[in-house]
């Protein structure tokens, strides 16, 4: 193992990791980026970034010249850090707590529907996994973003666990909301993220799947790391 993570390291794989929310995505790609000594990627927080620009402009989902043109005078960039990338929207740092509220999680995906903003930020991801040395987690990864990645997870989880882990993360930030409707808000965005016409969430053909309901993060981290020494 030791041996497959200098050989690892050396060669700057891409790895993608898809899946619904609340399945447990961002820990796990932050520790295998860890172990791995890779970049880490959350393609999310790009598309909550963008939703946090339309809420600002006072914008509805459904306003396509509006969102047209708010991207036309809109930066994003993701600056390499150590252990991945910042991001800063018209030259300021965003503001990790103001992406990650509901109302932002929702209008993430509300704009993730349209074609207009998938094409905007398609060449800002490529970019950033241009050199390899990458965990991209997010919903596109394995099928549009890097269909040429070295190698593919999806995970997948029972909704109850989902939405059970999500509230548990709430209450650590202070935030107590009922089980239902954490669930009823998964539900929803999954059911949208999954159906929409372009880019939907699925697993890519070559993706390995991996169900962590009943898992720690670091028997799922395990279990890629052995994935990836026999894809080495
Ligand atoms: O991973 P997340 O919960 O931060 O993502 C927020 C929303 O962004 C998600 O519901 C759908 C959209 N998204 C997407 O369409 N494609 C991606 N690669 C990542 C996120």
């Amino acid at each position: 193992m030791v041996e497959a993570k200098r050989t690892a390291q050396a060669r700057r794989l891409v790895i993608t990791i898809d899946g619904p929310a609340g399945v447990g995505k961002s820990t796990v790609s932050k520790c295998l980026a860890g172990r791995l000594h890779y970049g880490y990627l959350d393609t999310g927080a790009l598309y909550r970034a963008i939703a946090w620009k339309v809420q600002q402009a006072q914008l509805e989902p459904s306003d396509l010249a509006g969102i047209e043109l708010l991207l036309s005078r809109t930066s994003l960039q993701l600056i390499p850090e150590e252990d991945g990338f910042s991001i800063q929207v018209d030259g300021q740092p965003v503001m990790q707590g103001e992406l990650r509220t509901p109302v932002i999680s929702q209008l993430a995906s509300s704009i993730a529907v349209l074609p207009i903003v998938r094409d905007w930020l398609l060449p800002i991801q490529q970019e950033a996994g241009k050199a390899g040395g990458v965990v991209a987690e997010g919903r596109d990864m394995g099928t549009r973003v890097f269909p040429g990645a070295d190698c593919k997870f999806f995970l997948e989880a029972d909704v109850n666990v989902r939405a059970k882990r999500r509230q548990q993360e709430l209450a650590e930030k202070g935030q107590s909301v009922q089980l239902n409707a954490v669930r009823d808000e998964m539900v929803e965005r999954d059911t949208r993220d999954r159906n929409r016409a372009i880019d939907p969430l699925r697993p890519a053909p070559q993706a390995i799947m991996i169900e962590t309901s009943q898992e720690s993060v670091d028997d799922v981290v395990g279990k890629m790391m052995g994935i990836i020494a026999d894809h080495l």
